[in-house]
């Protein structure tokens, strides 16, 4: 069974086997990282979308670890241009890499990345549904709450990374509608408490969704790991 540990906002790490698929390392800055990226060997490297909070500490993983970064292609290709393995994709697009499955899905946010030349407008943000062993995972990236989330659940969700931390993103009412479109098996809430303005109690979300949904939800600390 695949492993999913998270790491802290959004980064979390699935493990199948030798696979290792990291999704937004955002470690250096963060004040609740579990890890250090030094200590990350990913197989792949997945970026939901180009905010210094998501894009984080990919370029240093990448280029130490020769990891494959996974993304929209105006991510890719601004990557590429760094001197990194990247493989450009988009938005409904799917693709069996020997490691697993990945499919972008919409999500309805921002994707620029801030450094000293300023802000790099990286086109649309994504989320991810990988498949790992047959189990599917879907990292909804940083959205807010869609009505075609119903359609992603029709993949078959196993577990579902779901943003409550409000402010930038779904907050806890709308995570648990997400919830009831997307009907995944499980859902690990994620995107909070990371900054004062994005505080939340995610024991309350997770009691909200045990009462008013299907699925199990897993809350877990930084460094915390489920099945799925
Ligand atoms: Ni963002
Ligand atoms: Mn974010």
């Amino acid at each position: 069974m695949p492993t999913l540990t998270f790491l802290g906002h959004a980064c979390c790490e699935a493990r199948a086997g030798e696979t290792r698929v990291l999704f937004d390392p955002f470690l250096t800055g963060n004040p609740l990282a579990a890890i250090r990226p030094e200590d990350l060997t990913p197989t792949a490297i997945l970026i939901t979308h180009a905010h210094n909070d998501h894009l984080g500490d990919a370029a240093a993983i990448a280029r130490r670890s020769g990891a494959l970064v996974v993304s929209t292609f105006e991510i890719a290709t601004f990557l590429e241009h760094m001197g990194l393995k990247a493989h450009g994709m988009h938005i409904g697009g799917s693709r069996a890499f020997n490691w697993g499955r990945v499919k972008l899905t919409p999500a309805w946010h921002g994707s620029t990345y801030l450094d000293e030349h300023g802000f790099h407008p990286l086109g649309t943000p994504a989320g991810f549904l990988l498949t790992l062993e047959g189990r599917t995972l879907y990292h909804a990236g940083d959205t807010a709450l869609f009505g075609d989330m119903q359609l992603i659940g029709r993949a078959g969700i196993d577990l579902a990374l779901l943003p409550i931390g409000d402010n930038y993103t779904m907050g806890p009412d709308d995570a648990v509608e997400a919830v009831k479109l997307l009907r995944p098996r499980a859902v690990v809430p994620i995107h909070y408490n990371t900054f004062p303005v994005i505080e939340q109690d995610p024991k309350a979300f997770a009691a909200r969704v045990a009462r008013e949904t299907d699925a199990r939800c897993i809350v877990l600390n930084p460094g915390e790991s489920t099945e799925f």
